[in-house]
């Protein structure tokens, strides 16, 4: 077992022991892991995010976008931001890197389950002169490894979502909070991808009539799966387990209402993330788009016209800004 001096050195965050996995490989050169996440299967997990990290990385590197929603809730903090945030599935880095470019007084432990998206995180804290305020370790956050009350911020931008138990981890978060700390999330919600899936079937029973097909009418009723599944959380299939998927959860406002309850926190404050005026037109353009690479040109207007009845019929913009898609969630210690 290895354990290198690197500044800062994550060594005094942990409660187990580290391994620096540079000395195996030089790929993970400054990323540590505990010594018991060392060949430990990452399931539930794709593979995009482990050797197809290069590529992941290409397609989603959204530093700037990403802190533009982040500022909203540091913006409110009480004090600046400084000390050590602790950020949770940090990835390549989304989050991590503007967190630092952003304020010179933070120092950040970047964790994730990928060493491959971590080792990018690194470089390219590095190449921006921020390499000496960043420090990665990987490990599934889903195991109790970090000592209680070392952070004075946390931020998690899409993670508590890919886990078998995410309250365990919020629990954990305000578990690694100082006093007065605050816990930052970014997460699905499923009141806003329930009105989707409706859409969805909607549509899908308009086509059905009308005895049309295509990659667009398929890709929204595979996302109207999906979301019936996080939302019910059961096997997808008889050879394909819940857990083995890689999103797995949407949440509700009642989950981290429950959350500070449990942990005797403050108060939670949540906020939706995109605009409500055409949430629901909007984001169908985005799942066709850039999840499904479908232009949003093949789907009928037809179609689209169903879409439009919910941003412009069923719901005012008041309700839509309570039944969020994605939301910020802050949790005040
Ligand atoms: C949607 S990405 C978000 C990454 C980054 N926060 C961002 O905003 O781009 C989810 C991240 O969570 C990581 N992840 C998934 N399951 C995990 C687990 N059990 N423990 C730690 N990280 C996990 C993935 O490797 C991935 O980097």
């Amino acid at each position: 077992m290895n354990i290198r001096e690197f500044p800062p050195t994550p060594v005094e965050l942990f409660n187990v022991p580290l391994v620096h996995m540079g000395d195996f490989n030089p790929k993970y050169e400054g990323v540590y892991t505990p010594a018991a996440e060392l060949g430990r299967p990452k399931i539930g997990v794709s593979e995009i995010l482990l050797s197809g990290a290069e590529e992941y990385f290409s397609r989603f590197e959204q530093f700037s976008h990403i802190y533009s929603i982040l500022k909203n809730a540091i913006d409110k903090f009480d004090t600046p931001l400084s000390g050590l945030a602790v950020d949770l599935g940090s990835g390549f880095g989304n989050t991590v890197i503007p967190l630092l470019s952003a304020h010179p007084d933070l120092r950040v432990l970047a964790t994730d389950i990928s060493p491959d998206l971590l080792a990018i995180c690194r470089r390219e804290a590095i190449k921006r002169g921020l390499g000496d305020r960043c420090t990665v370790a990987a490990f599934n956050a889903e195991r109790d490894y970090l000592k209680p009350g070392i952070a004075d911020a946390v931020f998690g931008c899409a993670i508590l979502h890919h886990l078998i138990d995410p309250m365990a981890l919020v629990r954990k978060s305000l578990d690694l909070l100082k006093p007065g700390g605050r816990a930052v999330f970014l997460e699905p919600f499923e009141s806003g991808n329930a009105i989707l899936r409706i859409a969805y079937a909607m549509i899908h029973g308009e086509a059905q009539r009308r005895a049309e097909d295509g990659p667009a009418f398929q890709f929204l009723r595979g996302i109207a799966r999906d979301v019936e599944v996080r939302t019910h959380r059961f096997d997808p299939a008889p050879d394909f387990k819940w857990h083995q998927m890689d999103d797995k959860w949407m949440f509700t406002r009642s989950f981290f209402e429950r959350a500070i309850k449990e942990a005797g926190a403050a108060e939670v404050i949540i906020e939706p993330i995109q605009a409500p005026e055409d949430l629901f037109t909007r984001q169908t353009r985005v799942v066709l788009e850039s999840y499904g690479n479908i232009p949003a040109s093949e789907l009928p207007e037809w179609a689209w016209s169903i879409v439009r009845r919910f941003d412009e019929e069923f719901f005012s913009n008041e309700q839509k800004r309570d039944m969020p898609i994605e939301a910020m969630v802050t949790i005040i210690k």
